[in-house]
């Protein structure tokens, strides 16, 4: 049977390094599936998951290296169709009695890449074309029966292949997007080598997790908790559109939201896709245990406290809920080929839930990437503001005041931060930035204002780009863009009359501010 549910799959062979989880993405975005194996895969392993191809990843070390990883060569004669990738490439020539050797002139970034005679991977690509590598070894005779196809300045066997045998091997990155045809090849070796068929669409992940859905929940009662975040919500639709009525979702509103974001929660479940909600309004409960707190791990912890009691509490009412949704994404169970790229994990998951609530658990995104779910979002008819909602901390505005959380802070924190989401919104890059928001600072500032003079609160705005939230870059937004922001949120919030601009990457600093 093959991996998943009779869906064509490839395995990307992880050797490290994080190089794995961008070919895995770049499969998929060709509709084909994918998924990440460690290197220390068995040959049955593979049998049993019955790929229709496999694509082995580059990875940090040498293949010669005493810890170097390696692969069972009993894979490579399983007669599947085998793409190696810069490490990945001399593993194959190594593994099948060629040769690896350091090169004096490791090639690092751009660099010029020329076909060599025909072959079956690059054909009807340009003779010469750029590519992105990034290796300090390279193959330097290859295994019998494989042929070179290509060079580069720093790498005579830049690419090889043994078409009789499925076996590629590409010194270079397709899955960079600096590699300007890597796609293409990709797809080529997906579509003419594996004989893939672009299967894997939304429409039929949807498909195929409804059925799976309702093999595993059967009759049973299901409950969601949705934290007005695009995960949650598109599990809680894939479940709702899996077994309708049998779900409950659970909308814990702890007062520390954005603006309009629980009233979008409601309007979008409960009136449009009727879903059975149950909002609990808890920001008297929230705000009162936060009184005096100042310490943001203090709060964090006050706040998760509360929030699993309030969602025992709601849960409780369900009666006999046998099942719970999770939004957890493929990137958090990716098995790993090393530690280096270990699982990234939001280090304190407010929202998350309680370890002692007897449910199974119901994943229905734990196969899929951010985008997918996004995509998935769509197509299920979730509202655009939902699905490209930005990321936002579970004990959310709570972490953006510094000091003590008030109703009075967290409403000028709130319209200050309406004002930042509408304006980049307007400028058209709220997809762009990974996060833009503004925090409230525990001081006061002077300003003159009219005639008088006023003493009130600074507001910082924070906004930058990053990839997946380990490291980050403070956004270069335009300077008119900045303007707008600071005149409108200085004539608009009263409590406030002077806007700053956090400059700062991470690390050292942190996105947020607590
Ligand atoms: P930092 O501030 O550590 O944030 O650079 C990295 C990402 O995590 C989000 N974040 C949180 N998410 N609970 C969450 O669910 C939290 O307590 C929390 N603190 C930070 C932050 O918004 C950013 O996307």
């Amino acid at each position: 049977m093959s991996a998943r549910g009779g869906e064509p799959t490839i395995l990307v062979v992880d050797f490290g390094a994080q190089y794995a989880q961008l070919i895995a993405r770049r499969v998929r975005e060709a509709h084909v599936r994918s998924q990440i194996v460690p290197w220390s895969i068995t040959p049955a392993e593979v049998r049993r998951l019955d790929p229709i191809g496999l694509i082995l990843s580059g990875g940090p070390a040498s293949v010669y290296s005493d810890d170097a990883y390696t692969i069972d060569p009993g894979i490579l004669d399983l007669g599947v169709p085998t793409l190696g990738i810069c490490y990945g490439h001399q593993l194959i020539a190594q593994t099948l009695g060629g040769s690896v050797a350091h090169t004096p002139d490791g090639e690092y970034g751009k660099t010029r890449f020329e076909t060599v005679g025909d072959s079956v991977l690059l054909k009807g690509l340009p003779t010469e074309q750029q590519v992105w590598m990034s290796h300090g070894d390279q193959v330097v005779s290859v295994p019998q029966g494989f042929r070179a196809v290509g060079r580069s300045p720093g790498a005579e066997v830049a690419a090889m292949e043994d078409p009789e045998r499925g076996l590629y091997g590409v010194q270079f990155h397709p899955e960079v997007v600096h590699t300007p045809r890597g796609a293409e090849i990709l797809k080529r070796f997906l579509h003419e080598v594996c004989g893939a068929t672009p299967s894997w669409t939304s429409h039929s992940i949807i498909e195929t997790q409804v059925v799976s859905i309702r093999d595993q929940v059967g009759e049973g009662r299901v409950i969601c908790g949705l934290s007005g975040g695009v995960d949650s919500a598109v599990a809680a639709a894939l479940v709702h559109e899996a077994v309708g009525d049998q779900l409950t979702c659970i909308f814990v509103d702890h007062g520390l939201l954005r603006a309009g974001e629980a009233e979008q929660v409601e309007e979008t479940f409960e009136s449009v896709f009727a879903i059975d909600l149950i909002h609990v309004k808890a920001e008297d409960r929230f705000l009162e245990k936060l009184t005096g707190v100042i310490d943001p791990e203090e709060k964090r912890r006050v706040i998760g406290e509360i929030f699993i009691r309030v969602f025992e509490e709601a849960a409780s009412t369900v009666g006999d809920a046998r099942f719970l949704v999770q939004g957890t994404l493929y990137p958090d169970v990716i098995e790993s080929g090393s530690s280096s790229a270990a699982t990234i994990k939001t280090h304190h998951n407010v929202g998350g839930l309680p370890e002692d609530m007897t449910l199974e658990l119901v994943e229905p995104l734990r196969d899929l990437f951010k985008d997918e779910v996004r995509a998935i979002g769509e197509e299920l008819g979730l509202p655009e503001e939902i699905v490209w909602r930005q990321p936002f901390p579970g004990p959310g505005l709570a972490v953006r005041i510094i000091g003590e959380v008030t109703r009075e802070r967290l409403d000028t924190l709130r319209a200050a931060d309406t004002i930042i989401s509408e304006e980049i919104r307007r400028a058209g890059l709220y997809r762009e930035v990974w996060q833009a928001f503004g925090v409230l600072p525990g001081i006061k500032t002077v300003g003159v204002q009219g005639d008088g003079r006023t003493y009130a609160y600074p507001l910082v705005v924070r906004a930058v780009t990053s990839e997946d939230a380990m490291t980050a870059d403070w956004a270069r937004l335009p300077h008119e863009l900045l303007e707008r922001i600071s005149s409108r949120v200085i004539n608009e919030v009263p409590a406030i009359n002077r806007v700053a601009y956090d400059i700062s990457s991470k690390p050292p600093a942190t996105i947020e501010w607590e």
